[in-house]
């Protein structure tokens, strides 16, 4: 890694259309997740407030908001290497004007005559104290290379914008030729993939797309994905899109739904149990798995994200989908748990978690984790699978479970993942036994998945 500043710009077709208006709703959307909103609700409240904002205003100020939390380590930096370090600015609107530009600069290669107009001077956002000018110095000045260790972890958080405990957890894990990908995959703003539906139909589908002018591609290492390469969002307009044949999904859930199947054969047929079925993206997949033949049970602690779900599978009309209370698992031939977890496989959807996880969390979602499936594990039929899942990179998350839940609990096996995927897919996807979908090898993230066998009735 040569220079820590970045060497390509966003292209202009990612970025959609800056305006005043556009940066304004990012700047208010960003100040929320300063005072410790979640970055998606301030996202919606700051574009509810924004009157007459197009499509492509409304995605650039969507994209800006996430890649300001995304890359805030890195532009702060740069905001200290110029004289303007964020301690010594009093306002928060004042930091959050500077981030900006710096980002418009550093990562979009725009030059103060574009930036200017978006942030000159009465605006956009109120109280302030910084002038155009200063503004302008910090987008003109050249900047040099700041006093960062050449290599090693530290290095490696400053640039790619992690706190450092967390990339010293990784760097035990991986050396730096494997973890600077996995962090360099996770400072990119996520492509879009979705899940074709009913499964195997993807060519068909995805020769659709083409028809309808929509460039779209598959996805290797999951069945049903494709990934809109176009970025114009005009996929949400397409008759198949309209006709339920697209649900959008990342690829790590994909694989973990498939994750459910059995060996041989497919889901057809199947009950299964989706006991953390938050706003029900499994479920659906699940519900397309199992087929009409089959049922799934979904729970999920949140009330409002179980509403979600219930309303995504009536506007589907999946029937078979149920919403019990309580979840009974004693018919259950597959129970996943898609565990609450840290996220730290999906910070490139979520940039806002970064500076919001702990290690102390990490401890306290381990003993959760651990919980849940003891909790779980009487109910489980004797024969069943239980799929236990997550969206973490961390072991503490993700085998240390396991581990301390087979030592816990007597009477279930770990049961390898391979033999799902097939040996192909399997070598890009699993370690061992477990699904570790690593976010440099698998678009969209980071995602661990480990089957465990409930032995069967003795005789
Ligand atoms: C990773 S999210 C699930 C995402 C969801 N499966 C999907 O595909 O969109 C974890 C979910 O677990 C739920 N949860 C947390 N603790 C729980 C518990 N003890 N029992 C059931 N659900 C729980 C949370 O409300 C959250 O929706």
């Amino acid at each position: 890694m040569k220079t820590l500043w970045p060497e390509t710009f966003l292209d202009d077709e990612r970025l959609g259309r800056p305006s005043r208006r556009a940066a304004t709703a990012a700047l208010e959307a960003h100040l929320s997740v300063l005072k410790g909103e979640p970055l998606k609700l301030s996202l919606a409240e700051a574009l509810k407030e924004a009157e007459g904002l197009g499509g492509q205003e409304r995605r650039f100020a969507a994209l800006a908001v996430r890649e300001l939390s995304r890359h805030q380590r890195l532009l702060d930096l740069a905001a200290r290497t110029l004289g303007h370090a964020p301690s010594k600015i009093g306002l928060l609107e004042d930091q959050a004007l500077v981030r900006y530009v710096l980002w418009r600069r550093l990562f979009c290669g725009a030059p103060w005559s574009r930036i200017g107009p978006e942030v000159k001077l009465p605006g956009p956002i109120r109280p302030r104290t910084i002038k155009d000018d200063l503004l302008a110095r910090v987008v003109e000045t050249p900047l040099s290379e700041p006093a960062v260790p050449e290599a090693g972890a530290e290095r490696l958080a400053t640039r790619y914008s992690f706190p450092n405990w967390l990339v010293q957890r990784l760097a035990q894990l991986h050396p730096d030729a494997v973890l600077e990908p996995i962090l360099a995959a996770l400072d990119e703003e996520p492509s879009l993939h979705f899940r074709v539906r009913p499964t195997g139909t993807r060519d068909e589908v995805l020769a659709r797309l083409v028809e309808e002018g929509v460039a779209a591609a598959p996805v290797d290492v999951a069945l049903d994905a494709v990934r809109i390469t176009d970025s114009s969002h005009r996929v949400f307009e397409t008759k198949v899109m309209r006709e339920g044949r697209l649900q959008v999904q990342d690829v790590g859930s994909q694989l973990i739904a498939e994750a459910c199947r059995p060996l041989t054969g497919s889901l057809a047929g199947c009950t299964v149990a989706d006991v953390c079925a938050g706003a029900g993206g499994k479920t659906l997949a699940l519900a397309d798995a199992v087929g009409r033949s089959g049922r799934v049970l979904a729970g999920d602690r949140s009330r409002r994200r179980l509403a979600q779900a219930r309303e995504r599978a009536r506007e589907l009309s999946l029937r078979h989908v149920s919403f019990p209370h309580p979840l009974t698992l004693e018919n259950a031939d597959v129970v996943l748990v898609d565990a609450p977890c840290s996220g730290t496989g999906s910070l490139a959807r979520e940039p806002d978690q970064k500076w919001k996880l702990s290690a102390k969390a990490v401890e306290e979602f381990h003993t959760t984790q651990l919980e849940l499936l003891v909790e779980l594990a009487p109910q489980v039929k004797p024969g069943a699978l239980m799929v236990y899942a997550t969206c973490s990179l961390l072991p503490e998350e993700n085998d240390d479970v396991v581990r301390d839940f087979l030592a816990r609990v007597p009477g279930f096996q770990v049961e390898p993942l391979g033999p799902v995927y097939g040996a192909e897919r399997a070598a890009v996807l699993c370690d061992g036994p477990f699904l570790r979908a690593l976010p440099s090898r698998v678009p969209g993230g980071g995602f661990f998945a480990a089957r465990l066998r409930k032995n069967p009735p003795a005789g």
